[in-house]
């Protein structure tokens, strides 16, 4: 049977997009091992599909074999959602080879590309047009607009342009029973029922494979200013969040919170990367402003805004950058506290969020919950304090083995984090999803109606189960 559906594959694919174990020279770990190293797994094949109807092939196939599909685009996933488990029966069905933009429509202001296309690409391919793809992440550089989708990737730019459902007008996708939707409308308004394509994002690979999309595209801002401020606590955080986006409005594009223990991670292990006003200061943001006039009036407003924040006792020092290079420069420091966390040791990573003006009050309280129970924790706090969102990271104490850390306080972590966020109103998943890491969690702390309705999808979507079982719901 195994043998048979291999065949198939390759005759839908083509021998040389059907990988296997079988062939000793082929190394699978790419497609089998998680980015952050959490889990290893084992699949029957890793299958390459070149277009739409060679996925709805494989679906079918695949289906009628009883045999279930892992969707993986770049593998960048945080929460194990995107590799295979270990049995040896599961397909990966890596969709880089679809990677093509298909249509760019300058007068609707949208671009139409393949799921496989690398975000990176999706960026350039936008600015070389003269315009703005927005969607911007750590990852970019090998993520897929696929994963994105899957995950509803948020990112560094939600504050002004939404998470990437906000993004997307339109999908192509092929369903658990190789069907496919055409659904590549490019429209803004389209009331003819239920959202389809909104139900398919953020349902990570769960209910259907997304084979192109439909994005949004911007004016390029005339100018765009980044500063780096020191603040003297997460309070004047939120203070100066206030002020930035009374004083910028809509030119408020980023603002990033970091810890001070985050940007040493940093500084220790990327000491050429020279990061400011980290050593006196307990936490620094980063901000950015995109105007639509011009450089001056960017650097003006955002000089008069610091001052402000000055007068008021919100902001201790800041630099404004004064080139691009600086500006990049400043970006890449915040991009690297994930590696320089990778190069410290397993961790156990969050991504909550909670309404911005209750967050001082969550961390002051759950940073004491933590120092009293696990003592000798070291808390890895940065993230998106625009939208809420907090990679809230729990690190082994020094000189604590972070695997022996994992096996023994994980789950006991994640329970009182997770009842604190619960307790504050928030959410235990804003940007990486639920995957596998989350999945014994959410029904703690999901809504029992919602988690129902959810399950119901599921069953009247997939009911086979064969699209990413055991990611988002068991
Ligand atoms: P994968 O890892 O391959 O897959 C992720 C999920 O999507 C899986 O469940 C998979 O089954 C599903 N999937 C993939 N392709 C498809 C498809 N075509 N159809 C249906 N389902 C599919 N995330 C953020 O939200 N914000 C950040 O700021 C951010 N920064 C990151 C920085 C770094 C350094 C790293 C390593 C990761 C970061 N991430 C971030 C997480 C990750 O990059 C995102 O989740 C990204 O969207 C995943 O894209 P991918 O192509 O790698 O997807
Ligand atoms: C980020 O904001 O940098 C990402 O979500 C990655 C991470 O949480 O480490
Ligand atoms: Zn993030």
């Amino acid at each position: 049977m195994t043998q048979m559906l291999l065949n198939q594959l390759r005759q839908i694919c083509g021998d040389a997009n059907v990988l296997t174990h079988d062939d000793p020279a082929t190394d699978l770990s790419p497609w089998e091992q998680d980015w952050r190293k959490r889990v290893r797994g084992r699949a029957l094949a890793v299958v390459r599909p070149g277009n739409t109807e060679q996925v709805a092939a494989v679906v079918k196939a695949c289906g009628a074999a009883g045999t279930s599909i892992v969707p993986q685009g770049g593998n960048t996933g945080l929460v194990v959602g995107g590799v295979p488990d270990d049995s040896g029966r599961q397909i990966v069905l890596s969709m880089t080879r679809m990677n093509a933009v298909r249509a760019m429509d300058p007068a609707n202001l949208t671009i139409t590309v393949e799921a496989g296309c690398v975000l990176q690409n999706l960026q350039a391919a936008a600015e070389a047009a003269g315009f703005l793809f927005p969607l911007s992440l750590g990852a970019e550089g090998s993520c897929t607009i696929g994963g994105n989708l899957g995950t509803n990737a948020g990112g560094t730019q939600v504050v002004r342009y939404g998470n990437t459902r906000e993004l997307c007008l339109g999908l192509e996708v092929v369903t658990a029973q190789g069907e496919i939707w055409h659904g590549l409308t490019g429209l803004r308004k389209d009331n003819t029922g239920y959202d389809l394509r909104n139900l398919m994002i953020g349902s990570e690979g769960t209910l259907g494979i997304i084979t192109a999309a439909t994005m949004k595209l911007y004016p390029q801002p005339a100018a765009q200013l980044t500063a780096w401020a020191a603040v003297p606590s997460m309070e004047a955080a939120v203070q100066l969040l206030g002020l930035a986006h009374q004083r910028l409005g809509p030119g408020l594009t980023g603002f990033e919170v970091m810890g001070q223990f985050a940007l040493s991670l940093v500084d220790k292990h990327f000491s050429h990367l020279r990061v400011p006003l980290w050593q006196n200061n307990p936490w620094c943001v980063l901000l950015e402003n995109s105007d639509s006039e011009n450089e001056q009036h960017a650097r003006n407003q955002f000089e008069a805004l610091l001052e402000a924040a000055m007068d008021c006792g919100c902001v201790s020092d800041a630099v404004v950058a004064e080139s691009l290079t600086q500006a990049k420069g400043l970006w890449h420091i915040r991009e690297s506290i994930t590696l320089a966390q990778v190069q410290e040791g397993l961790n156990i990573k969050h991504d909550i969020s909670i309404p911005v003006s209750r967050i001082p009050t969550f961390v002051a309280e759950t940073d004491a919950l933590l120092a009293r129970e696990v003592p000798g924790v070291r808390m890895v706090d940065f993230g998106h304090l625009g939208d809420g969102n907090l990679h809230y990271n729990v690190q082994a104490p020094e000189g604590v083995d972070g695997q022996a850390f994992l096996r023994d306080n994980e789950d006991r972590v994640n329970t009182l984090v997770f009842d604190q966020v619960a307790k504050f109103n928030g959410s235990i998943s804003a940007e990486h999803g639920v995957g596998e890491l989350k999945v014994g969690k959410l029904p703690l702390y999901k809504d029992p109606a919602a988690l129902a309705m959810m399950r119901a999808v599921k069953q009247a979507l997939d009911p086979q189960n064969i699209l990413n079982p055991g990611r988002v719901l068991t």
